[in-house]
């Protein structure tokens, strides 16, 4: 499996010598040498190498940034590979993007993420494979029934997990598929398969690639409720019958101070059943125009997100949906709200930037 050991570059490295004479180990969770404490500007070391001391990982999304030119697109690349080392394609490795016709696979894009991930030795999360959105309309619109859908399913996941084998660590196989009240969602793959789509999406993906880490991937499930308890219960009926799975993703699209207190518990509670749990999407969005105060109460949110993953062994790592406020879903998708990342628009570290810093580094 490829999310194996860390490989950073320089400064990294330094990071790491530098906090290992202080004493900080990868045992997360220890208290025996005290919380470390960079002795004199706490944007010294890269966040990827302080979550790498903290036992986890921290990644980005990334999609627009990729083609900004000039100042913009270089100050984007530039932190994203210094500070992340897990890369999410936000939107390239969509069914709409990758698969635009019957017969017609588009790679391109998707490959020139993930071979920047792999000059800045970052791990990719493919997402996602199974979704009621963002499907073409020779899909959606072909008047198919349920053996072709089933076939479509199959297919599209046999040639994209193998086209990526080996590039990609986990897999966000089925993303959605659940009603906040904990109902199955309506959408294409349900209508036409039933339930069943679901495993049949774990299986084949297994079958594409025996090493990739497989997840279910949701919003809402970040606090113990009806939505997580229905997850809970199929990924738990999963391993008892042996549809491979490896883990579940919390999406984590928060609004200001809407932390579930609950979230320490729930990652502890899929840990148990021996799952991985990620933090895929994380994002605070906030009404605008934004204050201080604000994005003080943001900063806190980011904090305690990144404390409650370090804290939870079971959670390997939280990836940010975008780093900069320049290139975020939330203005568009939630009018009235913004301002949602760690990096401003003009790509300046914002109160949620450090506060991120503090938690991986122990404080
Ligand atoms: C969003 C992207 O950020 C947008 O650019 C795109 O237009 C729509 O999709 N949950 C998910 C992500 O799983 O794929 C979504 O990403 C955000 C919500």
């Amino acid at each position: 499996m490829p999310f194996g050991p860390y490989r950073g570059g320089g400064l990294a490295l330094a990071a790491v010598a530098w906090l290992a004479a202080c004493g900080g180990g990868a045992d997360r969770g220890s208290s025996a040498t005290g919380p470390i404490v960079p002795p004199v500007d706490t944007d010294t070391f890269p966040l990827r190498a302080l979550a790498q001391q903290a036992g986890i990982r921290i990644g980005s999304a990334g999609d627009r940034g990729f083609r900004w030119t000039g100042s913009d697109g270089s100050s984007f690349r530039s932190i994203l590979s210094r500070e992340f080392s897990v890369l999410t394609p936000e939107n390239d490795m969509k069914f709409d993007h990758l698969h635009p016709a019957p017969t017609t696979y588009y790679f391109a894009g998707a490959d020139s993420l993930v071979a920047f991930a792999q000059q800045n030795q970052m791990v990719v999360r493919g997402h996602t494979l199974v979704w009621h959105q963002q499907l073409p309309r020779w899909i959606t619109s072909g008047g198919f029934g349920a053996d072709e859908a089933w076939q479509q399913l199959s297919d599209h996941i046999a040639t994209v997990v193998s086209h990526f084998k080996g590039k990609v660590f986990a897999w966000d196989v089925v993303n959605e598929a659940f009603n906040d009240d904990g109902s199955l969602r309506s959408g294409y793959w349900f209508d036409h398969i039933g339930r069943s789509y679901i495993e049949l999406a774990f299986r084949a993906a297994r079958a594409a690639d025996p090493n990739v880490a497989l997840f279910y991937n949701d919003y809402n499930i970040e606090g113990i409720g009806p939505k997580s308890d229905s997850v809970y219960a199929m990924v738990k009926d999963f391993l008892v019958r042996g549809v491979p799975i490896n883990g579940v993703g919390f999406q984590a699209h928060f609004t200001l101070n809407g932390l579930p207190s609950t979230l320490g518990a729930n990652i502890a509670r899929f840990a148990a059943l021996g799952l991985k749990v990620h933090i895929t999407e994380l994002d605070v969005r906030v009404p605008v125009p934004s204050s201080n105060a604000r994005l003080a109460s943001q900063a806190q949110n980011y904090h305690d997100v990144v404390a409650a993953c370090i804290q939870n062994k079971g959670c390997e790592l939280v990836t940010t949906w975008g780093f900069t406020d320049k290139d975020s879903w939330v203005p568009s998708t939630f009018p009235g709200q913004g301002d949602a990342l760690p990096w401003d628009s003009f790509f300046q570290r914002k109160p949620a930037y450090r506060s991120i810093y503090n938690a991986l580094a122990g404080r």
